[in-house]
């Protein structure tokens, strides 16, 4: 790959042909427009604000970022985090990501053939992980508040529980939020059937109408529940930063053994993020981001009403994706080929499921710029289209 004047690395060209009846130009079609990656485009990432947040931290904490910390993380951005979620630091850690401190508590406190409650459908990661960790996994529906809580409790009757894991806003994939009689419901049950509720919140901040409601960490006074969120949002997937706040037992024996594992987490990133939190940057940042996010998710809301009226989906209120129910006739894998060939990707509904999901697929709306939505979706009604003329063939 050829370095660009800058050092950048450059575009790499899309690898797909355009299908030979594909109505746009070559220019236009050769370019794979992706709702696959739950990520957003480099246009809304804060670039400036990270580079001056850098600077300064190089002059005010350089000693610490530039040094071996502790497995808990930053205690400057353990404090921030901890105001921002009214608990003590010693309840709070943090890590590279949220994700490596998921791999973390699922490691150490779910053992082989334990029962974990997983939504369906569920972030992929998250099924991968419990999957290699030997947990029993039990799903239970979403609905468009949320998870069933009746199946949930169902889930409990049959046989204990270790762990529910649940994202409550903005759901990834299916975008959906977990109503406030749901998440007390699940706070209860955890409590009275002694499971660690794993509350997975890294899009709370990304609401387009209202901010999201009560967290379930703040509803539990039973210790039960678990939170994880993350700085992949509100700044940039790649600073991968993320956090855990729970019951202090738990989080002082998580943070021996990421120390144990990593000595400690990324403390330059860390002390950047806490630099931005406290200078007021990262509100500013979220607002940006959101605009942008909102005015994705309206266009790909409208696109779909005018060109895929047959789809049927929970408008999203925030965050990246939305999910999308097809007929019964189609299979979205076979789809996803279709659309690769259209010149458009987005991620099979299987890929989320413990099984089945294959009428169902998920659009992120993050790392597509507005204007290039409606071009997007017409790419997907023609691969629909195309798909169904080649099955009835
Ligand atoms: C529900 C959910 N949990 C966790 C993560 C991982 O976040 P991080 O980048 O903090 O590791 C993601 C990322 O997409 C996610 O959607």
């Amino acid at each position: 790959m050829l370095p660009t004047p800058r050092g950048r690395p450059q575009p790499r060209a899309s690898r797909l042909a355009p299908h030979p009846c594909s109505k746009y130009p070559r220019s236009i079609a050769a370019e794979t427009i992706s709702f696959a990656r739950g990520a957003p485009s480099a246009d809304i990432l804060p670039a400036e604000s990270v580079r001056e947040a850098a600077a300064r931290t190089l002059e005010s904490d350089w000693a610490r970022a530039l040094s071996y910390g502790t497995g808990r993380g930053h205690p400057g951005l353990c404090e921030w985090i901890a105001d921002h979620h009214g608990v003590e630091p010693d309840q709070v850690m943090v890590s590279n990501g949220s994700m490596e401190i998921a791999a973390l508590l699922f490691r150490h406190t779910v053992e082989a053939g334990e029962r974990v409650l997983v939504e369906q459908p569920s972030y992929d990661r998250t099924l991968l992980l419990l999957g290699r960790a030997g947990a029993e996994l039990v799903g239970a529906p979403l609905e468009s508040d949320g998870v069933d809580v009746n199946a949930a409790e169902a889930a409990c009757e049959d046989a204990p529980l270790k762990l529910a894991h649940i994202i409550p806003n903005f759901h990834n994939p299916a975008g959906c939020t977990l109503s406030a009689d749901k998440r007390r419901r699940l706070v209860e049950l955890a409590s009275e059937r002694g499971f660690t509720l794993f509350e997975d919140d890294p899009y709370r901040l990304i609401a387009f109408e209202e901010p999201a409601g009560e967290t379930m960490l703040e509803m539990d006074g039973a210790g039960r529940v678990v939170h994880a969120s993350s700085f992949s949002k509100t700044v940039a997937p790649g600073i991968r930063v993320g956090y855990l706040v729970g019951p202090a037992e738990t989080i002082a024996t998580l943070a021996k053994r990421a120390g144990e594992t990593y000595i400690s987490p990324n403390m330059l990133a860390e002390s950047i993020v806490w630099e931005l939190c406290s200078s007021g940057e990262l509100e500013r940042n979220v607002k940006t981001v959101n605009a942008a996010l909102r005015e994705r998710r309206d266009a790909l809301v409208g696109a779909l009403r005018e060109k895929i009226p047959e789809a049927e989906f929970v408008e999203p209120e925030g965050g990246y994706f939305l999910w999308l129910d097809l007929a019964e006739d189609v299979d979205t894998p076979a789809l996803l080929e279709a659309a690769k060939d259209e010149g458009v990707t987005f991620v099979a509904g299987p890929d989320f499921m413990l099984e089945g999901g294959g009428h169902s697929l998920r659009l992120s709306f993050a790392p597509v710029p507005a204007e290039q939505i409606p071009e997007g979706v017409d790419r997907i009604a023609r691969a629909l289209e195309r798909s169904r003329s080649a099955a009835a063939a």
